[in-house]
């Protein structure tokens, strides 16, 4: 493995390079060494002659220059300096390959990098990397020492190093930390050695050269942006360091973002990069006493961020991308007191739930453990849904602004709301459900000209200051809008005594206890909203998106018309997204038309979001699988001698006592599963789960509530 670094580096002498150079490739003038760890490398006249240690082998040379010749195809803006001919030459020793590069100009960098600087740094190694990705050459197997995959193989030098201990330290880490994970890297043939001596900068500091592909092989690509990231924090002030190497990795993963287990590693492998460079250095002066002050050149550097790293080695792993360790939930929840106090909601069970992940119908707890969400309507295509996460994150890659600038996402919802909405023409695009119902109340108010609002007993439509009067499950004692009129949950009785402006029904009555309207009921109330001289605003909140397992929008499935629908929660299975969709002759007469405006509402991003939602529950037939479960569910919890009501998946079960439904929540939360509690007296259990609930979790859930009773 270390054949190259252990054969003697060939010795001629400048002068005898000049004429090398003259006699094999024409090249005029005088020979200026410019140094090299392990060949010899000279400016001679405008080339640049390389003559390679007798060691080198001519399958390595070969990878190089197809590396080189393959980068320039692929991306031939990238600054590297071009192979012009090869040859071989009969010294003393034996015989050395010859090669002649490009000469390219610029300076050599160091600390002073601009911020700019480093940002670019990263781009054009992501680039490089990039332009690497598919080439493949037999010899890039090659084992090099200075390959981050071999890092335990320095400990066969550690024994020369003067801060042993803190080399130790350093490979200890690495092995515990980074070898699990070596195998799982992506791995492909890199450059290998992008750090500042190799490449040359221009007047801004830009990369206009990339020197040395002597060190090109198969590696791990987080090692090779580790090796830059390294050099590019020596010589700083140790206040800037990490700064520094993030806007490096800033830059590199614009181009080319990394994996998880990549930002894990990342800090490991600088530093473990770091104590390579000591390491190595170490071996080679006792080696090579002469060439000391070349192979030590960045000894001291290198040993000033050990000493840093030997403060705290899991900063690094932090400062560079890692996620951040767990807090204990004792603390997290009194630090969550402390921070945010009253008005934040309380958490939920008497064991409050600490979420680390999630994944379909799961929430997974920090040490493992899984819950089955049962509770949970926003991941309505079941949490972090591969393709809906994928699409965000796409979409924040490439373009998030606002509706004053055109842009298709926000046009194709929109489009795509209505093609599922006969009879309504008009979309407007909002952050929660309490936004888009707070605007049908305004729109409301304005083509009406009434206050008046009716709901049901108990019902629930948001949290601003108009919404929350017509949210009484959330109204303080006492409380009571002189503008609202209530009616029962079974709509039986309808008694408007005042100019009604709207009317809100979600029609699972969700928060009425889970009591779904009959489709005669809801067409009465719409009736009589409409004979009232109000607008019909069908919530749709909870129960759209699928969740009736009648239809995508449960207005549909029960026959009404409404004039506005308002849709929000699972709109982008948790990325805020809402609506409001009605009709344009309505909103014509609404005072502030083509006045509004929301910021973030139908941005690129949670347009995209909503849009690939829509394609999953068509693709993964949800609203079909919730019919299909949601009756399951209802007959297997009926089964157990309960009284139960059901929307497709919006299942409520009716128990005696508040008190006995706390209970049974808390027992199911210890047993792993979530559900809640609904209803004016708080004595249904809440079961909403994401729509991809399949049979075997009904089992689990149906399993574990029995035990619960
Ligand atoms: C029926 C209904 N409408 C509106 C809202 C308010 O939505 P948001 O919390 O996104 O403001 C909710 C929230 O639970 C709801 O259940």
């Amino acid at each position: 493995m270390t054949s190259v670094l252990e054969s003697t580096p060939p010795r001629f002498t400048p002068d005898e390079v000049a004429a090398i150079g003259a006699e094999l490739f024409g090249l005029q003038g005088e020979a200026r060494d410019l140094g090299s760890e392990r060949d010899q490398t000279f400016l001679v006249g405008d080339g640049v002659l390389k003559i390679s240690n007798l060691g080198e082998d001519a399958a390595v040379l070969d990878l190089e220059a197809k590396a080189l010749a393959h980068i320039e195809r692929v991306d031939p803006e990238l600054p590297v300096a071009r192979l012009l001919g090869s040859t071989t030459l009969d010294g003393p020793d034996g015989t050395h390959f010859v090669r002649l590069f490009e000469r390219r100009h610029g300076h050599h960098g160091g600390p002073e990098l601009s911020d700019g600087a480093l940002r670019d740094y990263g781009v054009t190694h992501a680039r490089l990397a990039r332009a690497l990705r598919g080439f493949f050459h037999p010899a890039a197997g090659r084992e090099l020492l200075w390959d981050l995959a071999h890092a335990l193989d320095l400990r066969a030098h550690t024994a020369l190093v003067g801060r042993r201990a803190l080399v130790d330290a350093v490979l200890d880490r690495y092995e515990e930390r980074v070898v699990p994970r070596w195998p799982l890297l992506p791995a492909q043939i890199v450059h290998g050695d992008l750090n500042l001596d190799n490449v040359l900068l221009d007047e801004h500091g830009r990369i206009s050269a990339i020197l040395d592909f002597g060190d090109v092989m198969h590696s791990a690509r987080v090692g090779d942006l580790a090796v830059a990231v390294a050099s590019l924090m020596r010589g700083r002030p140790r206040g800037d360091v990490f700064r520094a190497a993030r806007l490096a990795v800033d830059g590199y993963t614009s181009r080319s973002p990394l994996e998880p287990d990549e930002l894990e590693v990342l800090g490991d492998l600088v530093a473990t990069r770091l104590a390579a460079i000591v390491t190595i250095s170490a071996w080679r002066v006792s080696r090579y006493p002469e060439n000391a002050a070349y192979i030590q050149s960045w000894d001291d550097d290198s040993w000033a961020l050990l000493e840093l790293w030997r403060e705290d080695p899991g900063r690094w792993s932090r400062e560079l991308g890692a996620a951040r360790p767990v807090v204990p939930r004792a603390e997290l929840a009194r630090r969550r007191d402390a921070a945010m106090g009253a008005l934040l909601t309380r958490l939920t069970y008497d064991e409050p739930v600490h979420v680390a992940r999630g994944e379909g119908v799961w929430l997974i707890e920090p040490d493992g453990r899984r819950l089955l969400d049962a509770y949970n309507n926003v991941p309505v295509v079941g949490h972090c849904h591969p393709r809906v996460t994928e699409a965000v994150v796409r979409q924040t890659r490439t373009l998030n602004t606002h509706a004053r600038y055109l842009y298709e996402p926000l046009v194709e919802l929109s489009e795509r709301l209505l093609a599922t909405m006969p009879g309504f023409d008009t979309v407007m695009l909002v952050n929660s459900g309490s936004e888009a119902n707070d605007l049908a109340w305004r729109i409301a108010r304005g083509v009406t000209g009434n206050d008046g609002a009716l709901i049901t007993e108990h019902a629930y439509h948001g949290v601003t200051d108009a919404i929350a009067d017509v949210s009484p499950e959330e109204w303080p004692p006492g409380f009571s809008p002189t503008h609202v009129v209530r009616v029962a949950p079974d709509l039986a009785e309808i008694a408007i005594d005042r100019p009604l402006a709207a009317t809100f029904l979600d029609a699972g009555l969700t928060s009425d206890g889970i009591r779904p309207a009959s489709a005669e009921r809801a067409q009465a109330l719409a009736r009589a909203t409409r004979d009232a001289g109000g607008i019909f605003v069908a919530d749709e909140v909870q129960v759209g998106h699928g969740r009736s397992g009648l239809d995508l929008w449960a207005y549909r499935a029960l026959g009404i018309e409404p004039d506005v629908v308002t849709l929000g929660k699972p709109m982008g299975n948790g990325y805020p997204v809402a609506a409001l969709v009605t009709r344009r002759e309505l909103v014509e007469r609404f005072p502030f038309a083509r006045t509004v405006f929301s910021t973030f509402g139908g941005n690129p991003v949670a347009a995209r979001a909503a849009l690939t939602v829509l394609d999953v529950i068509e693709d993964e037939r949800l609203v079909e699988n919730a019919a299909r479960i949601g009756s399951l569910l209802r007959d297997r919890i009926a089964a157990l001698g309960l009284e139960v009501r059901a929307f497709g998946l919006l299942v409520g079960v009716q128990l005696e006592s508040a008190e006995r439904a706390r209970e049974v929540v808390n027992a199911l939360r210890r047993d792993g599963v979530l559900v809640g509690r609904t209803g004016p007296n708080d004595d249904v259990l809440k079961i909403r789960p994401p729509l991809v609930l399949g049979e075997e979790h009904v089992e689990i859930l149906v399993a574990a509530l029995e035990r619960a009773l």
